[in-house]
């Protein structure tokens, strides 16, 4: 999906914060897209980065100040921001949040904000107290009413150890964000439905049977489908995620409330299949199961529906249907047996003995057809993104 960015310029402000080192990452994958980079790096953006990392990689020189004189004769700040196809403000703090939803323009990075209508796409990264505060919240809904696109942060430990929204997105999102500001959008039209997360099969009013799927992929998956231009409906177990931007979510707790979900859902031209369902359902009880000193109740289970082989069964089965595949031995060999028997198309075949659930890093194997395809290790972002592509490659060609 990064083809979009190739041949364009991107103005690039890093503000002061933690996260600044990571915009060195994305300086590199936009040049290796084939992007030009030209760097601005705040008074504090330069406590956290050197303007000598930051233009070595960019391969261009660094404004740091308004008071560049050489610059100002020539009206540089006006020029700079025109140049540009698009403005990106990575990470955008707090305060340079504040300041542009103010329309201040009391250095360079607001000024330049201040004297453009070229797009915006801010990225934020902050404390969670931060971002939650009912002022940045309201910065926020002004910058996006003035048409700036801000992308949100994802959720997990923060740098000052805290926990919550606040982290900045990992580059592959951040990538995939630029790249659909230049209208690269390969699924528009489509349908795309995902399941995520796992389901929760109540055993009386106040336990359940459950599992450790945490939803980071097929959020991830579902984020980065909306960003290539699909119209996504996720259909989400109990998982305590941001709604990626886009994205229609549907909120479930049991495997058969899923697959009445999912069953509302279609038609759609594309299923992908991530939540862990629970296999088993039990009879619950009207009232909490008490402990009464002797054996321990007994628990009746029915087997669940297999949503996935129900979808990949339908009569109106959805162009391309994906599944997962979870194991702990024999991975491929099981994988291959379960994309013929569920009537999927793709299995993404992932070994999750090894730590997988919740970890924001996976290994995964594609399982076609006609083979199987090692993807490596990789951040689950940029699962998300690699399976959003290989999905638009297969629905090239007008809707
Ligand atoms: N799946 C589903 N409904 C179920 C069980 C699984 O839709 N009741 C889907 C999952 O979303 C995933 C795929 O089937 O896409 C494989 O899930 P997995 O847990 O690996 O396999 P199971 O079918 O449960 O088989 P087993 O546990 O025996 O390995």
């Amino acid at each position: 999906m990064p083809g979009g960015v190739n041949g364009k310029t991107i103005l690039l402000i890093v503000g002061g914060g933690i996260a600044a080192f990571k915009a060195l990452e994305l300086v590199r994958e936009l040049r290796r897209a084939g992007a030009r980079v030209l760097p601005v790096l705040t008074e504090n953006g330069a406590r956290f980065v050197t303007p000598l990392s930051l233009s070595a990689l960019a391969g261009d020189k660094v404004r740091t100040s308004l008071w560049d004189l050489e610059d100002e004769a020539a009206m540089g700040h006006i020029q700079l921001s025109r140049a540009a196809d698009l403005i990106v403000v990575c990470p955008a703090t707090a305060d340079l949040m504040a300041r542009a939803a103010a329309g201040q323009a009391n250095d360079l990075a607001t000024t330049l904000l201040l004297a453009t209508d070229t797009p915006v796409l801010m990225v934020p990264a902050m404390n969670v107290r931060m971002w939650l505060h009912p002022a940045t919240q309201r910065n926020l809904a002004t910058l996006r009413g003035d048409g700036v696109t801000v992308m949100t942060p994802d959720e997990g430990e923060m740098a000052c150890g805290e926990f919550g929204p606040g982290r900045l997105p990992d580059v592959p999102a951040i990538m995939a964000a630029i790249a659909a500001q230049f209208g690269d959008k390969p699924l528009t039209g489509r349908h795309a439905l995902v399941t995520a997360g796992p389901t929760f099969e109540p055993i009386d009013p106040v336990r359940f049977i459950g599992n450790h799927s945490s939803g980071k992929q097929s959020f991830a998956i579902a984020g980065a489908l909306a960003a290539a231009g699909a119209r996504v409906t996720l259909v989400a177990g109990p998982v305590h995620l941001p709604t990626p931007a886009g994205v229609i979510r549907i909120d479930v707790m049991t495997a058969l409330q899923m697959q009445a979900a999912c069953e509302a859902a279609l038609p759609a031209d594309i299923a992908v299949m991530v939540a862990a369902v629970a296999d088993w359902r039990a009879e619950a009880a009207a009232q909490k199961l008490k402990k009464d000193g002797s054996a321990p109740p007994p628990l009746a289970l029915t087997e669940n529906p297999d949503i996935l082989a129900g979808i990949g069964h339908h009569a109106r089965r959805p162009t391309l249907v994906v599944g997962f595949a979870a194991e702990t031995n024999d991975m491929l060999a099981h994988a291959a047996a379960k994309r013929v028997k569920k009537g999927a198309d793709w299995i993404v075949a992932n070994n999750v003995s090894d730590g997988v659930f919740g970890s924001d890093a996976n290994h995964v194997h594609l399982v076609t057809a006609s083979g199987v395809e090692d993807w490596g290790a990789q951040p689950k972002a940029d699962i998300a993104t690699t399976l959003a592509a290989r999905i638009a490659a297969q629905f090239s060609g007008p809707t």
